[in-house]
């Protein structure tokens, strides 16, 4: 089987991540899919950014939830990676949707509520979602799995990921116990025994993040569906 290859953060390996030009990169690939992080602004704008704070990824300081949309805009989110992408802004979740409207690749949106709660963003994003029409081409996954259960029973139609790191015994009944459609573990649970059952009984494994063409080879191996890669040229190069 194929194994399915989603652009992690955009192609965020040769471009400043969870930017428009990380996104227009992917939006061009014959890739599966795209994976981006979204948090909240102060005034309530779900907004693409990987960390809770700025300081990594822009120019300026400060939590994303103690900032409003005006203020995220002035920042430049990718000066850091290479001086000409300084112009590169936060993007919302409506600007990335709008960009890949039209485009065939599913879209993961990974809800980072697991710092702080940000009430209103998993409702927010459904929303979007819906006034998008592109229940079908999404994923919503989240290492808070309270969100996630909580996403699943508001928008059913809508595949969860349950993303986790440790090596769990049983990770199907783990998501199962909270609607999840998917498995989305790091690399080590895939590639062990009870990654390797959980794939053998028909779960869907998508894995992060995976940079190596040895580790997705294996992963092949393994039964794995998917993977999250910075690196999607390269991917796809090993899969041709
Ligand atoms: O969704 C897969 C992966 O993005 C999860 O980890 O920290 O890169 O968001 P992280
Ligand atoms: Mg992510």
């Amino acid at each position: 089987m194929a194994l399915e290859i989603f652009a992690h953060r955009g192609a965020s390996g040769i471009r400043p991540e969870n930017t428009l030009a990380a996104f227009r990169e992917a939006a061009e690939l014959p890739i599966d899919g795209v994976e981006f992080d979204v948090h909240l602004s102060s005034d309530g704008v779900p907004v693409v950014i990987h960390d809770e704070s700025v300081d990594r990824t822009t120019d300026g300081s400060g939590y994303v939830k103690d900032m409003t949309l005006d203020e995220l805009k002035q920042l430049s989110a990718g000066c850091r990676f290479a001086d000409e992408y300084s112009d590169e802004r936060i993007p919302t979740l409506r600007e990335v949707l709008e960009l890949f409207r039209g485009k065939p690749q599913r879209l993961n949106i990974e809800l980072k509520s697991d710092v702080f709660p940000y009430p209103g963003l998993r409702e927010n994003v459904i929303a979007l979602v819906r006034e998008f029409g592109i229940a079908d081409r999404v994923i919503l996954s989240s290492f808070d799995h309270v969100t996630l259960e909580a996403a699943k029973r508001e928008a059913p139609d809508i595949e969860t990921g349950m993303l986790f790191v440790e090596i769990l015994a049983d990770a199907r009944s783990a998501a199962a116990g909270i609607g999840a459609d998917a498995l989305h573990p790091a690399l080590p649970f895939a590639l062990r025994e009870p990654g390797r059952r959980a794939a053998a009984e028909g779960s869907v494994l998508r894995v992060f993040t995976v940079n190596d063409p040895e580790h997705a080879l294996m992963l092949r191996e393994a039964g794995a569906q998917a993977i999250f890669t910075d690196y999607p040229h390269r991917m796809l190069n090993l899969f041709k």
